[in-house]
């Protein structure tokens, strides 16, 4: 705990960051007492929340909300503490479920196929509208929105209380670079940094997001390049693929030891502003002292307005949230400029620029042709086209 102190950033809401992970010599106790407890069976995404909460990547929080938080947090973004948090994590369970357990009672986290993976006591039980839940968070309940779809598809019962991780959660991908904030911030202080840029992202790189990152990492020691590897849309690029073109970019345009790979677990909640703040309180967690919020960040159709994600950061006083945002207008190559810019850097007229929506570059790879070497760096490109033709 004495190093993680000794880092440049605390952990979000009160400084210490957070550990449900049950330790090794005491799991094989805590299993067979699981074995004999009630079993909630939950899906993929509150198996990346449960992952997020036991390595503390969501510090404070200790385990699914209680209603004062899950209420603070949807009205207010903030937990009943009063430390910012913007999107409420809940464990939904059905009616039956719900009437069953009780208060005070231990139950067992288990996969569909019945594997116990952890143990939530009980704190209280309550019953919620995810209609308006998702008209809060996501400021629609249209189920053509994939976050709002989710939440409004999810039980209204909730289960709260802290969570205890006693095994391997399964189907873990990455693991050589799915570092935990106890990781990452080990690995920063390895390599000497103290102004650790985080860049969230969901799709493939593309110039602009290298352009971005390479514009904060002058004033940064390192940058954290953090893809979601946990649940996103039916339409967006799988993560293998996206690992894939990471790769790339680090190992041919950023210099040795400057950048570094790793996942994060959660799933996507395409919640705009919302979720940028979440995305930010998340990357605080894992040490980074500077967060990336470009364009549209964690956006989806027209349902936010292009600098939202960035507005919405002036709701807390400075300081609140910890990490400093770094804001990016959007970035294009310019033909004029020579170069990558923006509509803050570049004079020109958008007939000097490269300006293509994602549906034309997807167009583009459907039909095999691979997008100008000033969108998609020609190694990235390729992997995209090959990923295509082969169905991904
Ligand atoms: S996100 O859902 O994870 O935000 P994406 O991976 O596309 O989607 O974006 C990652 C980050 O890069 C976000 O902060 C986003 O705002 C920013 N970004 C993406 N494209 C651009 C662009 N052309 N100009 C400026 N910022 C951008």
């Amino acid at each position: 705990m004495s190093s993680v102190a000794n880092d440049p950033i605390t952990a979000h809401g009160g400084g210490e960051l957070v550990d449900r992970n049950v330790p090794a010599a005491e799991r094989e106790a805590l299993r067979a007492h699981a074995a004999k407890l009630p079993r909630v069976t939950i899906g993929a995404r509150e198996l990346a929340d449960l992952e997020m909460l036991a390595s503390g990547a969501f510090s404070p929080l200790t385990g699914f909300m209680g209603e004062a938080d899950y209420l603070r947090s949807r009205d207010d973004l903030r937990l009943a503490s009063g430390a910012p948090w913007s999107i409420p994590i809940t464990l939904g369970v059905g009616e039956a479920a719900a009437r069953e357990l009780k208060a005070g009672q231990e139950i067992a986290l288990a996969t569909e196929d019945g594997a116990r993976l952890a143990t939530l006591k009980i704190a209280e039980i309550y019953r919620v509208d995810r209609k308006h839940e998702a008209e809060a968070v996501f400021g629609t309940a249209d189920d053509a929105h994939p976050g709002a779809k989710n939440v409004t598809s999810t039980p209204s019962w909730c289960v709260a209380g802290p969570v205890a991780l006693l095994a391997e959660i399964p189907g873990r991908t990455f693991l050589e670079y799915r570092l935990d904030p106890r990781q990452t911030r080990a690995k920063f202080r390895e390599l000497g940094w103290r102004r650790i840029v985080a860049f969230q992202t969901r799709n493939p790189t593309h110039r602009a997001h290298e352009y971005i990152q390479k514009a904060a990492l002058e004033i940064c020691d390192g940058l954290l390049l953090h893809p979601l590897v946990g649940e996103t849309k039916g339409d967006d690029v799988p993560a293998a693929i996206r690992m894939e073109t990471y790769k790339v970019l680090l190992d041919l345009y950023y210099p040795q030891g400057r950048a570094m790979l790793s996942v994060m677990p959660a799933h996507m909640r395409y919640g705009g502003p919302r979720e940028a703040i979440l995305h930010a309180i998340i990357r605080r967690n894992y040490g980074c002292t500077h967060f990336i919020v470009g364009r549209d960040h964690a956006g989806v159709g027209n349902y936010y307005g292009t600098y939202d994600a960035q507005k919405i950061f002036d709701r807390y006083a400075p300081g609140e949230i910890g990490i400093t945002t770094l804001n990016f207008e959007n970035t294009f190559y310019c033909g004029k400029c020579g170069g990558m810019a923006s509509y803050k850097t570049c004079p020109h007229t958008d007939a000097d620029r490269l300006l293509l929506s994602g549906t034309k570059v997807r167009e583009m790879l459907r039909a095999g042709h691979a997008p100008p070497a000033e969108y998609t760096r020609p190694e990235i490109a390729e992997i995209l086209v090959r990923a295509m033709r082969n169905g991904s």
